[in-house]
């Protein structure tokens, strides 16, 4: 294990923000996460990947633990690629390595920030597929026994942006490793948006889903080097069928998706557009104005202009659709995660 000098949190977290940590250690192998819950019980810690879906909503008073853990192993079956990759290894070199490789599966999502061992957390999803799509199991350090044990997919109980590892599990589980399963036999999912256009070509590749994924995200999500962001900052949210029914009478082109007979996903950028909010400024955050979903760090963004801002749109959106937005981002307070909720603002 590495324990840093520098404390400073900006480095390790996407949003950029200026806070600090007490200290910051980078674990390079599963045993120094054991020792370092062992020797500082009572203190406070968090396991940090590339905070790409992480707010700091103000100088965190414990230890930083980054995911150091690196390694990926490929086996080869009949009709399977198997890979079993080590949760400090990043995303996307990952997706863009299997898809030059010839072993097709991950490449809808491409460029997603952060580690493979902060994806099964939030089951990320983009462009109609999702981690669990994938996934064949996850290890994870259990933090009460220190052993490593292997969950199956189902056992992390994946969801929409969603997992065990966000309830059962939270605090109590150290992702070390995620195995994935990946077809031979190819089959493209181009049925989201633009990626429909592919759907035509009959000798369409994996590298084109992936070069086009590419093109759409850079088009319409800001670079994180560039401008501070974590991604999508809210959830889309799903409603009674009884209050997206009354909302189409009003509003008949808002996308809408049935995840059942009884509720329909909304798209929470289209809701947050339509307030008018693209563009709209709290100090230094903003409503990035090609994707209203991503709130930004626009230079000189305070933790608080973020979080004041959260809440500014959350409420236009109540007051005009009757519809309450929740947070995708993890929020985390001086000691222990958090929530807009729970934040009292002046
Ligand atoms: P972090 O932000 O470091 O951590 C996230 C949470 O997981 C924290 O609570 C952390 O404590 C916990 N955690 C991290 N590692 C572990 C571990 N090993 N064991 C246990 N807990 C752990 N997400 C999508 O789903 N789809 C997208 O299309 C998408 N696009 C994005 C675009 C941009 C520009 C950005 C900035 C973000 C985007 N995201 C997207 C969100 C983000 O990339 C994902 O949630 C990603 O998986 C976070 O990885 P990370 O390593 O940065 O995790
Ligand atoms: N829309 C607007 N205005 C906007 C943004 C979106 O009208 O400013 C409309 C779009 O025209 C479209 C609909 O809303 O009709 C959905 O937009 P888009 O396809 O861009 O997807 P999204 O719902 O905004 C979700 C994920 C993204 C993921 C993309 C692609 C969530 C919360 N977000 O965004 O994930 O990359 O789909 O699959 O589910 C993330 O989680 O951080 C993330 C970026």
């Amino acid at each position: 294990m590495k324990i840093l000098t520098n404390t400073s949190l900006k480095p390790y977290h996407t949003f950029g923000l200026e806070l600090n940590a007490n200290e910051i250690i980078k674990a390079q192998k599963s045993d120094d996460f054991l020792q370092i819950w062992k020797q500082r019980p009572d203190e406070p810690k968090l396991v940090v990947g590339e905070g790409s879906n992480l707010l700091f909503c103000e100088d965190f008073a414990g230890v930083i633990v980054l995911n150091c853990l690196k390694g990926i192993e490929v086996q080869e079956t009949t009709n399977e690629w198997l890979l079993h990759v080590a949760g400090g290894e990043n995303w996307h070199e990952l997706v863009t390595n299997t898809v030059d490789r010839g072993m097709p599966g991950l490449e809808n999502l491409a460029l997603i920030p952060g580690l493979v061992g902060s994806a099964p957390i939030q089951n990320i999803g983009a462009y109609g597929v999702e981690f669990k799509s994938n996934c064949d199991y996850v290890d994870v350090l259990m933090l009460d026994s220190g052993e490593i044990t292997r969950l199956t997919a189902q056992e992390c109980e994946f969801g929409y942006r969603d997992s065990v590892f966000k309830h059962g599990l939270k605090d109590k589980a150290i992702v070390t490793a995620v195995g994935f399963k990946l077809p031979k036999c190819w089959k493209p999912v181009v049925g989201y948006g633009a990626l429909s256009e592919l759907g035509e070509r009959d000798d369409l590749t994996a590298k084109d889903v992936y070069n086009k994924v590419c093109e759409m995200r850079c088009a319409k999500l800001p670079d994180p080097k560039e401008i501070g962001n974590a991604g999508s900052f809210f959830k889309n949210p799903v409603v009674a069928k009884s209050l997206a029914d009354r909302l189409l009478l009003t509003h008949p082109t808002m996308p809408h998706f049935g995840v059942s007979d009884a509720e329909v996903k909304l798209a929470a950028g289209w809701l947050i557009d339509q307030c008018g909010l693209k563009g709209s400024c709290v100090g230094g955050a903003a409503v990035h104005s090609q994707q209203a979903l991503v709130l930004t760090n626009t230079g000189k963004a305070t933790a608080k202009d973020v979080l004041k801002l959260a809440k500014n749109v959350v409420e236009t959106v109540y007051d005009r659709f009757g519809v309450t937005l929740e947070h995708e981002v993890r929020f985390m307070g001086r000691t222990a995660e958090t929530n807009l909720e729970a934040i009292c603002l002046p």
